[in-house]
């Protein structure tokens, strides 16, 4: 009898694509999906522990499971995960209802937890890290009639920024081969995709864990010259590795898009060393120099936290400086969130909740007029986008992306989706564009 697999994804877009692998591993054994979870055989939650809201989050969705297995016992509910290699053991200790825990370096021992889980019903829990990460190496190739895919490049982190849990969670960085991943592109490549996003917690220090002495900026020359897929992506970034090398990428590969999500954290170089990122406000303004020289149209975008412990109005007022000189495209912001295990977690001089929250908004406030100011620049000239489906507003509109990462909705229907378009941006708003169909071409073929 098939069985169903119903998986949530909390986090990152690396946990996305590890959810994507271990719906392939479960379909792999019969595990078909369901949308629904009350129809599931297996339910697995793929967590997120960077800020105590993100853990928050699964903790709720645990309470509504144990209420769900109470009603249905055969049901099997595994933690996968950053909070699941976090409190390992303890997930089964404090929660009886959790069959089982995967780690992030065990996702290709799923099948194998769920078959033990399964005859014996007896809790399993992988949270080990391993010299070499096996499931690096899975590969989920997306659904029919996909355009975009994620590829891993790297995993783990060697930075141990001062804030953050990734690397005790994740392990130590490692670089996938380049002729796997040129080798994947290329699967992917004759399958219909597109679009490939490169995925790594900092993808430019690819390379350094690999034989051959291959870097990242070598592997986006290698994918530029494949030609059915049209657009590279990435994602992330650390400023401390932008080599020159990486950003005359951005005139010479035509297929790199013209976005670079470059996380700043802070304006405040007393702040910056505290967190243990390994540049000035100086050094990154000169990338961001450099990048714009190399390419006028780039977006910028970033991730900035405010709190962090010590933050002075003064670090504060640095921050907004910085921003008002840069100006992003975009940044998602946060309230510094204490993580245990880190070494910011004993710092004295803990921010008020209630200061944090005052400088969120005055910082979201300011990026809302540089993100408007942004897209109304763009508003007159001709974009090419890819239609990625149906718009979730108008059924007489679609939607995709440009080369830059902003939405645009335009009329069109669905024999567009999947094509690559160019189109007229007329309206600029805070979180997309709207414009008007010039003209579509077919699929490039290989
Ligand atoms: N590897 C990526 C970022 C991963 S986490 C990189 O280095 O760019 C995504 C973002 O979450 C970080 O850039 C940071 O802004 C934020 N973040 C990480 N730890 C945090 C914490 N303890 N509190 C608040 N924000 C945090
Ligand atoms: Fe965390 Fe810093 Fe590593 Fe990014 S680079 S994952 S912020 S430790
Ligand atoms: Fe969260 Fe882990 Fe990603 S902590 S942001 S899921 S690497």
């Amino acid at each position: 009898m098939r069985r169903y697999l119903y998986i949530k994804t909390f986090g990152c877009q690396m946990n996305v694509h590890d959810s994507e692998k271990m719906r392939a591993l479960m379909e792999n054994v019969g595990y078909g999906e369901t949308a629904d979870v009350k129809t599931a055989d297996l339910v697995i939650l793929n967590t997120c522990s960077i800020r105590e809201k993100a853990a928050q989050k699964v903790y709720s969705q645990l309470g509504r499971l144990r209420a769900l297995k109470r009603r249905k016992p055969g049901l099997i509910v595994g933690v996968g995960g950053c909070l699941a290699q976090q409190w390992g053991e303890k997930f089964v200790e404090k929660m009886p209802f959790v069959d089982f825990v995967v780690g992030t370096h065990n996702i290709h021992r799923l099948p194998g937890i769920v078959e033990s889980v399964e005859n014996t019903g007896i809790p399993v829990v992988e949270t080990a890290f391993h010299q070499t990460v096996e499931s690096l190496n899975l590969v989920a190739m997306p659904c029919n009639g996909r355009i975009s895919a994620y590829i891993t490049i790297m995993q783990g982190c060697d930075n141990f920024c001062s804030y953050c849990v990734v690397p005790h969670l994740r392990g130590k960085e490692e670089s996938r081969a380049f002729e796997d991943v040129l080798e994947e592109v290329k699967i992917l490549s004759g399958r219909g995709i597109k679009e490939v996003m490169l995925l790594g917690q900092n993808v430019n220090s690819y390379g350094n864990t690999t034989q051959g002495g291959c870097d990242f900026a070598d592997l986006l020359y290698a994918i530029g010259r494949i030609p059915a897929i049209e657009r590279i992506r990435f994602t992330t970034s650390h400023p401390k590795d932008i080599q020159d090398k990486l950003v005359a990428c951005f005139s010479e590969v035509d297929s790199l898009c013209e976005h670079i999500h470059l996380p700043v954290q802070s304006g405040s170089n007393r702040i910056l060393q505290m967190m243990n990122r390994c540049y000035t406000i100086d050094e990154y303004c000169t990338i961001v120099d450099k990048l714009r020289k190399a390419c006028p149209d780039i977006s910028i975008t970033s991730d900035i936290i405010v709190g962090y412990p010590g933050e002075t109005d003064k670090d504060f007022h640095e921050t907004i400086t910085m921003m008002e000189k840069i100006r992003f495209d975009s940044v998602f912001s946060f309230k510094y969130s204490d993580r245990e295990g880190t070494a910011a977690y004993g710092l004295k001089g803990k921010v008020p909740e209630s200061v944090k929250g005052k400088r969120l908004r005055t910082l979201q406030s300011l990026q809302d007029e540089h993100t408007l100011e942004k897209n109304t620049s763009m508003t007159g000239r001709t974009e090419e986008v890819i239609v990625e489906g149906i718009s979730k507003n108008s059924g007489d509109d679609v939607y995709g992306r440009t080369r830059t990462n902003k939405i645009v909705n335009f009329r069109g229907d669905q024999g567009l989706i999947g094509k690559t378009v160019s189109v007229k941006i007329t309206e600029a708003y805070l979180h997309s564009l709207r414009g008007i169909l010039l003209s579509h071409r077919e699929v490039t073929e290989c």
